[in-house]
C-alpha cells in the first residue's frame, strides 16, 4: 500500500492538461461488448478502474490492445457471460457490464456488486430497468442471474436519475426490439458522451442531457473509434486545490460548461476564473471566503464527487459552511481524518458543519475512499507543515499521475512505496 508524504503550504502555479474522463471511458468499454467490430478508445486514463474494466473484459473473451494511451477492444472473440465475483466487488460499475452482456449473449451472471464506503450502492433500478426490457432475473447466493429470449424496447421510469442504471439500460436498449424511452434519466455528461459514442457506433440514441433518453433498437453496430470528454471532476479537484493553497493554475483540455456549478461557488469564494475555449484559468490570492451552503444534487446540480473535496476547501475559507450530501449515505469519511489536520467540522445526518480556521496542520491521514482521498490531498498540501496520505491506492482508481501532476505545479509531494 503506498503513502503520499506531503510538505504543505505551498502555492499552485503553472498548467495541467485534463485526463479523459473515468465516468466515460468506463460505460464505453462496456458499450465494445456490443459489436464484434473493433473499437479504440483514444487517450484512455491510466487509472486502476479502467484497468480492472480491462481485466474483466478479459474474463469475457474479449481482446484488449493499448497502443500508447489508446486503447482497441476486440469483442469478436468473446464467449463468456459470467463477470468474475472479485472483479466486480474490485470495481462497482462492472455492473454496467450487465446491459451489453445480456444484449450479446441473451444471458449474464454478475455478483452482487457490493457496497462501498460511500454508500449502499443498490442496483433496483438497473434490474428494474432491464425486467422491462423482457430480461428474466433472479438473484441466489450473492450472485444476479440475468436470460431473455430478445429483449424489447419499453417505457422506463426511473424512480431516481441514476447514472448507472440511466447507462444499463441504453445499453440494454441500443439492439433491442423497437424503442425504449428512458423517463426521469441522469442528465450527466458522461450520458451523452455514451450517446454520442454508441451512435458512432450506429446507434440511434437522442435526448441525453434532456432527462429523457430514447433509443430505436438497431439489428448490428460496428465499431469506432472515439475521443471521450474530459474528466469534469479530476479538474474540479485541482481548481479546489488551487483555490485552498493559493496560486495561479492553468487547466488545458476542459469543458467548463460541464463545471458550471462548482465555478459559481469558486467565485463566491473569490477566486478568480477566467475561461478561453477549452482552457479554465483560476487565480486565488487571498483566503478564500466561506459559501454559506453546497448541496449535492444531481447534474446540473453541485456534484457529489466534488463534495469531499469542497468541504475541505470550506475549512480553511473565512467564515462558516454547510455542507449537504443528497445522494449517498455514508460519504463523509473523510471527516474525521480532516479533523486530525485541526478541521473544525461537525456531521449531523447528510450535513457538515464547517468552521472555517485560519490554517490545517499537517498530519497523518488514511484514505477510505476515491474522493475522500483527493481531498485529504489537497488539504495536506494546504496545511502547514509535513503530512502523510496512506492507503492511495482508493486514489489510484480515479486520478492519473497525481502527484506528478500537482508536483508539476510547486507542490511538494512524492509517493512512497510500503
Ligand atoms: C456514478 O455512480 C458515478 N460512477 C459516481 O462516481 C457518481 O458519484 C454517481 O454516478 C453520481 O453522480 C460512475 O459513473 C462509474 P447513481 P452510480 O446510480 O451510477 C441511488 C466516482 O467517484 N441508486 O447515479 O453508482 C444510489 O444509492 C464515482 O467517480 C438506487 O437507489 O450512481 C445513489 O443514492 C463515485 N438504485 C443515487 O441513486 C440504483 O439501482 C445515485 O447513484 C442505483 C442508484
Amino acid at each position: 500500500m503506498d503513502k503520499y508524504m506531503i510538505n504543505g503550504g505551498r502555492r499552485l502555479e503553472g498548467c495541467v492538461r485534463i485526463q479523459t474522463a473515468k465516468n466515460s471511458v468506463l460505460p464505453i468499454l462496456a458499450a465494445s461488448v456490443l459489436t464484434d467490430e473493433p473499437v479504440t478508445v483514444l487517450n484512455v486514463p491510466d487509472i486502476t478502474d479502467v484497468r480492472n474494466m480491462v481485466k474483466i473484459l478479459g474474463c469475457l473473451g474479449c481482446r484488449a490492445v493499448y497502443d500508447g494511451d489508446n486503447l482497441t477492444i476486440d469483442s469478436s472473440p468473446a464467449d463468456n457471460c459470467e463477470i468474475p465475483r472479485a472483479l466486480a466487488h474490485e470495481l462497482r460499475s462492472s455492473v454496467f457490464l450487465l446491459g451489453s452482456v445480456i444484449s450479446r449473449f441473451r444471458k449474464a451472471k454478475i455478483a452482487y456488486p457490493g457496497g462501498c464506503d460511500i454508500g449502499l450502492r443498490p442496483v433496483d433500478l438497473h434490474l428494474t430497468g432491464l425486467k422491462r426490457l423482457g430480461v428474466d432475473i433472479t438473484e441466489s447466493n450473492g450472485y444476479i442471474l440475468c436470460k431473455c429470449e430478445k429483449l424489447v424496447g419499453n417505457e422506463i421510469m426511473l424512480d431516481c436519475p441514476s447514472v448507472g442504471a440511466t447507462e444499463n439500460i441504453m445499453l440494454a436498449a441500443v439492439k433491442a426490439e423497437g424503442t425504449t424511452i428512458i423517463k426521469n434519466a441522469a442528465r450527466e455528461p458522461e450520458i451523452e458522451d455514451l450517446q454520442n459514442f454508441l451512435n458512432s457506433m450506429g446507434a440511434k440514441v437522442r435526448g441525453a442531457g434532456s432527462g429523457s433518453v430514447v433509443v430505436e433498437g438497431v439489428e448490428k453496430l460496428g465499431g469506432s473509434v472515439y475521443q471521450p470528454i474530459s474528466d469534469r471532476i479530476e479538474a474540479g479537484t485541482y481548481l479546489i486545490a488551487a483555490a485552498m493553497c493559493g496560486g495561479n493554475v492553468e487547466l488545458e483540455g476542459v469543458n467548463a460548461e460541464n463545471l458550471s456549478s462548482l465555478l459559481h461557488k469558486l467565485r463566491e469564494n473569490g477566486c478568480k476564473l477566467r475561461i478561453k475555449n477549452d482552457k479554465i484559468i483560476i487565480r486565488s490570492d487571498k483566503r478564500p471566503v466561506s459559501v454559506k451552503s453546497v448541496e449535492t444534487q444531481p447534474y446540473p446540480g453541485f456534484p457529489t464527487d466534488l463534495q469531499a473535496q469542497m468541504t475541505a476547501l470550506c475549512c480553511v475559507c473565512s467564515g462558516n459552511s454547510i455542507v449537504t450530501e443528497n445522494l449517498f449515505e455514508t460519504r463523509f469519511k473523510y471527516v474525521p481524518e480532516l479533523r486530525k489536520m485541526g478541521a473544525d467540522i461537525t456531521v449531523v445526518d447528510r450535513s457538515a458543519f464547517v468552521r472555517g480556521v485560519d490554517k490545517l496542520r499537517g498530519a497523518t491521514t488514511v484514505a477510505h475512499d476515491l474522493r475522500g482521498g483527493a481531498a485529504l490531498v489537497i488539504a495536506a498540501l494546504a496545511a502547514e507543515g509535513d503530512s502523510e496520505v496512506l492507503d492511495i491506492s482508493h486514489i489510484d482508481r480515479g486520478y492519473e499521475r497525481f502527484e506528478y501532476k500537482l508536483a508539476s505545479l510547486g507542490a511538494g509531494i512524492k509517493r512512497v512505496g510500503i
